[in-house]
């Protein structure tokens, strides 16, 4: 059984797709969900689904060293961002060689980078008048939305989409596309 971290800052609807889908599978489980946000709904998530959660911290995370003790406490196998703002530091990113993925919402390397996140990217999208949008999915290096890219899925950016109808319609492509690629990578 591989174990799964997912890294959470805010909603997780994306956490939420990642534990239901893989709540029956033999191969894979959720084990930890970790936030930089005590108050992010995602830990209710966790709460509610009975999977032990953590707050990073500034020290947690690039002082102590602590969060990679707790990874490798719990056996974890593989990293997910499941919209998580933070950068990832390089002793992270060395003690799990391709084994960090995210999902972003908006086809890379355009619209990526530091800030770009959640609701901005489909507001930066939208008034560039785009035509496509779509999401990536990536390993993580030590850049903001720069690592390999894995799969990119498309959808069409109509005139009348808001940014909220856009986010409505990569929400889709992302619980369609990003449990089964993990299980894929897995
Ligand atoms: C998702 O759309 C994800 O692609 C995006 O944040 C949203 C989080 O939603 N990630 C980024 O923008 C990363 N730069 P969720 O909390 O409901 O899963």
């Amino acid at each position: 059984m591989k174990n799964i971290a997912i890294f959470a800052s805010g909603e997780g609807s994306n956490a939420q797709n990642i534990i239901d889908y893989f709540k029956s599978s033999q191969t894979a489980m959720v084990s930890l969900i970790l936030s930089n946000k005590p108050e992010a709904n995602v830990l209710n998530r966790a709460k509610n689904a009975g999977i032990e959660q953590c707050i990073i911290t500034h020290n947690n995370f690039h002082e102590s060293g602590q969060i990679i003790e707790l990874l490798k406490e719990n056996e974890i196998d593989w990293i997910i961002l499941a919209g998580f703002l933070w950068l990832i530091p390089e002793n992270l990113i060395k003690a799990f060689p391709n084994r960090i993925i995210n999902i972003h919402p908006a086809l890379l390397p355009k619209y990526g980078g530091k800030g770009m996140y959640g609701m901005r990217v489909h507001e930066a999208v939208i008034e560039a008048k785009e035509k496509e949008s779509g999401i990536t999915i990536h390993y993580v290096d030590g850049e903001y939305d720069k690592g390999k890219i894995i799969i990119q899925v498309k959808c069409t950016v109509e005139p009348d989409d808001t940014p909220q109808s856009l986010a409505d319609k990569i929400h889709m492509l992302e619980k369609q596309y990003f449990p089964k690629t993990i299980e894929t990578l897995l």
